[in-house]
Parts: C-alpha cells; sequence; structure tokens
C-alpha cells in the first residue's frame, strides 16, 4: 500500500554544488523522506569545491539518493505530482548531472519535470514541517554563494534591497575556517572556536555597516588573514570569535536598516549561516526589540536540502509560465 493518497508529493532532487540530496515532500511541507550524500572527503583536500570532481561524484550517487527517497517515504513513481530539481544557480556541471537525472526519470516514470531555484529553495526551507512566513516579510539569504536582503510583499513578489559587493558571508567563514585548519565547509566550527574565545581582545573592520544594505566581507576576511602566521599574542579561539562578532554586528546592523524601511511581520533568516547559534541568537534579539516574527528553519534545513527544493516545486505548478526545465547558473532570488 502506498504512503500517499493520489498524486500528493513531490520529488526533489538538488546538486548545485557539493551535496546530492533527495527528497519527498506533500503539499504543506510534510517531509517523508530526504536524502543528503554529501562530498566532504572529495573535497577535503582541495579547501573548497573542486566542480569536475563534484560532477563525478554527483553523477555516481545521484540514482541511488533518488530510489532512496521514494523507498524511504513508501511511495512509488505513480504517486508522484512532479519532479522538482535545481536548475540554478550554481556549478554548471552539478547542475546537469541533477537535472538529467530527473529528466531521465521523469521521462520514463510519465512525471512532469519543474525546474527550480535553489534561492527559492532556501526561502520556502522555513515553511519545512510547519507554514512559518506571513507577508508581508524580510528575507536574509545567507549562504555559501550568496548573501542578500529582499522584501516581500506577498508570496511570489520579492524584491532584492541589498547584496552583497564581493564575497558572502559564508565564503568568508570558510575561509577564515581554512586559515585555521578546520576543513570545508567551516561555518559550524568557526563557531563552535568562537564560543570558546574572548571577541573583545581584537576588533576586526564592519565593512558598510553605517551605509546602506549592501555588504561586503572580503576586507573582514582580508584582516582575519592578516593575523596568520600567530605571532602569540592572540589565540584562534580569540580570533575566531571576534570575527564571528563582526558579522553577527554587520547582519543585524542591516537587517534592523531593512525592517525598519520596510515593516514586516516575519523576518526570515535562511541558507547555510542560518544555522549558526550565534545568527539565531541574535536575529531573536533583534526580532524581540522590533516585534517581528522570527522565522527559522529547522536546524536541518538550514543547509542544502532537497526537502527545500520539493517544497518550492510546489509553487510553480500554480505558474501560468514555468520556466523551462533547463540549467541556469546565475538565477537570482526574484527569478523563477
Ligand atoms: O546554503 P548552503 O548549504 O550552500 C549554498 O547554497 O551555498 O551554505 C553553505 C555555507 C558554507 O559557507 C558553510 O560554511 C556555511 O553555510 N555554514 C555555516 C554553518 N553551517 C554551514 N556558517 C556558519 N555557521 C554554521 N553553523
Ligand atoms: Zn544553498
Amino acid at each position: 500500500m502506498s504512503a500517499t493518497d493520489g498524486k500528493s508529493v513531490i520529488l526533489g532532487v538538488e546538486s548545485s554544488c557539493d551535496d546530492t540530496a533527495a527528497a519527498v515532500v506533500d503539499r504543506n511541507g510534510r517531509v517523508l523522506s530526504s536524502v543528503v550524500v554529501g562530498q566532504t572527503e572529495v573535497h577535503a583536500a582541495h579547501g573548497g569545491v573542486f566542480p569536475e570532481m563534484a560532477s563525478r561524484a554527483h553523477v555516481a550517487a545521484v540514482i541511488p539518493c533518488l530510489a532512496k527517497a521514494l523507498a524511504d517515504a513508501g511511495v512509488t513513481p505513480q504517486d508522484l505530482r512532479a519532479i522538482g530539481v535545481t536548475r540554478g544557480p550554481g556549478l554548471v556541471g552539478p547542475l546537469l548531472v541533477g537535472l538529467n537525472a530527473a529528466a531521465g526519470a521523469g521521462l520514463g516514470w510519465g512525471v512532469p519535470v519543474i525546474g527550480v531555484n535553489h534561492l527559492r529553495g532556501h526561502l520556502r526551507s522555513a515553511d519545512l514541517e510547519q507554514a512559518r512566513v506571513r507577508f508581508p516579510a524580510l528575507l536574509l539569504l545567507v549562504s555559501g554563494g550568496h548573501t542578500l536582503l529582499a522584501h516581500m510583499s506577498a508570496p511570489g513578489d520579492i524584491r532584492i534591497i541589498g547584496g552583497t559587493r564581493d564575497d558572502s558571508v559564508g565564503e568568508a567563514y570558510d575561509k577564515v575556517g581554512r586559515l585555521m585548519g578546520l576543513g570545508y565547509p567551516a561555518g559550524a566550527k568557526v563557531d563552535q572556536l568562537a564560543k570558546a574565545g574572548d571577541a573583545s581582545r581584537i576588533r576586526f573592520p564592519r565593512p558598510l555597516i553605517a551605509e546602506g544594505l549592501d555588504f561586503s566581507f572580503s576586507g573582514l576576511k582580508s584582516a582575519v588573514a592578516r593575523m596568520f602566521p600567530l605571532d602569540g599574542s592572540v589565540g584562534e579561539a580569540d580570533i575566531a570569535a571576534a570575527f564571528v562578532d563582526a558579522c553577527m554586528d554587520v547582519l543585524v546592523q542591516k537587517s534592523r536598516r531593512a525592517l525598519l524601511a520596510h515593516p514586516s511581520r516575519s523576518f526570515v533568516v535562511v541558507g547555510g549561516v542560518a544555522a549558526s547559534p550565534q545568527l539565531r541568537a541574535a536575529a531573536g534579539s533583534l526580532c524581540a526589540e522590533l516585534g517581528v516574527e522570527l522565522c527559522l528553519p529547522p536546524l536541518r534545513w538550514s543547509t542544502d536540502n532537497a526537502a527545500m527544493i520539493a517544497l518550492a516545486a510546489w509553487d510553480y505548478l500554480d505558474l501560468a509560465a514555468p520556466p523551462r526545465a533547463v540549467v541556469q547558473p546565475n538565477l537570482r532570488v526574484d527569478q523563477w
């Protein structure tokens, strides 16, 4: 017997960077299964993602990943309303692997394939398991590839109001982690190390903090790099603490400015860096101060996964003119 009645679930597929993922999700964001196959060992020696090796690892993982997601959910291809697959933004090779696997499966099973914007996936991660977001809403998207603020007056209406002029905050975390030999990705380890340090021992720059809604993290990244090799006056934990402090200061100041300029019911914080306990706490304090509701995805849906892609795919079913399911490596959050 099937765990669903009729075509009531979508199979999500994600392969935009270094995680191969598949998940089965219903229209209300209930997650029936989620499989994520990481590539940490593949890229460990490079201190970042090596695109060609990522593509090969996706090729090996993607079909077993889809099969396991269906089996874990207790559904068959006949139960699928659609397959939703990430079409961008991301690395072109990895994206092509996921999209072609989804296209082949869709053709074989007679199931429609929807090309999904990864950033809309992150946005929708805040409604997985439970609908949280209410409108108007302010979005802070902080990941390895992106750092942006957007205002949403209604679900489909996204207006970008701030972006990064250089690096993303996730990239800065990963660079600091690399300097400290913490491996890749290093976000969670930098946060952990920061908890043991004293942030007041060093003051790193807060680029662009006093003006506007755009971000810049390359100067902060370089300021941390200039501390190395260490001269013994401060330890790595203090550096991590001061770095995280500077990141939080910038993210909170910009978000406060955006919330004051664009009154919102919900403040939605998503993307890999939304897994940071320091950011979760800082966003919580800001929302308490301004009387706004904080919407965070459950921790496991902050970093890349396919459940968020599947939930986002449901939105595309309502579009009069959905985009073609083709790879588009440079999609913005306000595009489909
Ligand atoms: O959203 P994501 O999984 O992939 C992209 O779409 O980019 O984000 C990955 C980024 C990496 O830079 C990683 O270091 C960072 O999210 N990250 C964190 C934490 N967990 C992951 N950054 C800070 N604190 C964390 N706990
Ligand atoms: Zn992502």
